[in-house]
């Protein structure tokens, strides 16, 4: 197996206990078959490291690898009518409900075949990778046929063999109700959702299943049946919850031991209670807050006060999130959410790999990790937070370096 040895390294390890941002001044990094062997300040590195290749960073920052746990990076057309609308004073909500919104993506999703849809998602894919990020997670959600929803499915699954990225797929077939189903909810999800969970799971094209539970998408109720064939299914679940209002959707998904529940602005201290028991991580999305112009912040304090893990993506979508910059995300996250810069970026880190169900994988710099690593043009880890539009990377390295 290749063994290399990073040195000359400033480490922001992002393991628990480490002090601020678990940082290490004089780091290295021993790696062996792609996974951290050893991290730790430079003098200590182990006498058998001594003759093994070496790769000065020349003390560049070191971070884990980013990681973006929530995106809809698949899907046709664009929404700049819509942000017209919007500025001209109508609201996401009423979109909606005029067959815009969710529903227009469908019409062009349906539209486009699953090299379309790959080639569309490439330019989106490729600028989230610029930034350092290794994993992204792609929700399907904008067919709302089996056959269009395995299509999205698809053209995310491609996408992680066109790029040097890990792909997480969730099959949210649960986003909203198509035109050909319109008041009928139910036989949407007894014909089409369920019916098609089953096809994704068979053709391993789904790796958690996701809805939107919301006065224009899902009831509670209806989100409840879906997690059950979820849960029968062995799927993990999470959930687009207490986005425009509160309906307890984070306190369902909880009830599923869901990995996350999304957005959350409306969320109330009984979902921060249910969430903290159960596990689920908070995944804040603050590009969606500010393109819909959001007053309600998340309850952060209560989260952080709970101790309900954070995590932070950029919720890439056409409607409420035209946002390919995880970086962005975090500096967001900082301004309009209240985070430390050290919490946004465990935000995209260590959170996010446990949003995915990766925290064993990836998302610190610690023995037995991938040595997926993104190095800055830095000094101290807060700059990744605190610059707007300015992308430091110097270079990403994966886990085949060694
Ligand atoms: O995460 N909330 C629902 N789904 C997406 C929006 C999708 C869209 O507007 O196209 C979201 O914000
Ligand atoms: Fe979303």
């Amino acid at each position: 197996m290749k063994r290399v040895v990073i040195t000359e390294a400033r480490l922001a390890t992002m393991t628990r206990g480490g002090g601020s941002y678990g940082l290490l001044d004089d780091g290295a990094i021993a790696i062996e078959g792609g996974r951290i062997a050893w991290a730790g300040t430079r003098a200590d590195l182990p006498g058998e490291w001594s003759g093994v290749e070496r790769i000065n960073l020349g003390g560049r920052l070191a971070t884990p690898a980013l990681i973006d746990c929530h995106t809809h990076l698949v899907h046709g057309g664009d929404r700049a009518r819509e942000f017209e609308l919007r500025l001209q004073g109508a609201s996401y909500e009423e979109i909606a409900r005029a067959g815009g919104g969710i529903l227009s993506t469908v019409t062009a999703t349906r539209h486009m075949d699953e090299e379309q849809l790959v080639v569309s998602a490439l330019p989106r894919l490729d600028a989230l990778i610029a930034e350092g990020v290794a994993t992204v997670e792609i929700k399907s959600g904008y067919g709302l046929t089996i056959e269009d929803e395995l299509k999205m499915l698809r053209a995310a699954r491609r996408l992680g063999t066109l790029r040097n990225v890990r792909v997480k797929t969730s099959y949210l077939a649960a986003h909203a109700v198509p035109p050909e189903y319109k008041d009928r909810a139910d036989a949407y999800i007894d014909e089409v959702v369920l019916p098609g969970m089953e096809a994704a799971y068979e053709a391993d094209l789904a790796d958690a299943v996701d809805g939107f539970c919301e006065s224009i998408a899902f009831s509670p109720g209806q989100m409840e049946r879906v997690f059950a064939k979820a849960q029968a299914l062995g799927l993990p679940v999470k959930l687009h919850a207490e986005q425009l209002s509160n309906l307890g959707g984070a306190k369902l998904a909880a009830s599923f031991s869901a990995l996350s529940a999304d957005h959350l602005e409306y969320l109330d201290q009984e979902g921060v209670a249910a969430m903290k028991t159960a596990g689920t991580v908070a995944v804040l999305l603050p590009g969606a807050f500010y393109t819909l112009r959001e007053t309600q912040a998340p309850p952060v304090a209560e989260l952080r006060g709970a101790g309900v893990p954070i995590a932070i993506a950029t919720d890439c979508n056409p409607g409420s999130s035209p946002l390919s910059s995880l970086l962005l995300a975090m500096n967001m996250a900082c301004t309009l959410f209240r985070l430390t810069p050290e919490e946004a970026l465990a935000g995209v880190t260590r959170e996010a790999a446990r949003a995915l169900g990766l925290a064993d994988e990836i998302g610190t710099i610690a023995p037995g990790k991938r040595a997926e690593l993104a190095v800055w043009d830095v000094e101290h880890p807060a700059e990744l937070s605190y610059r707007i539009g300015f992308n430091p990377l110097y270079r990403l390295f994966l886990g085949d370096v060694a």
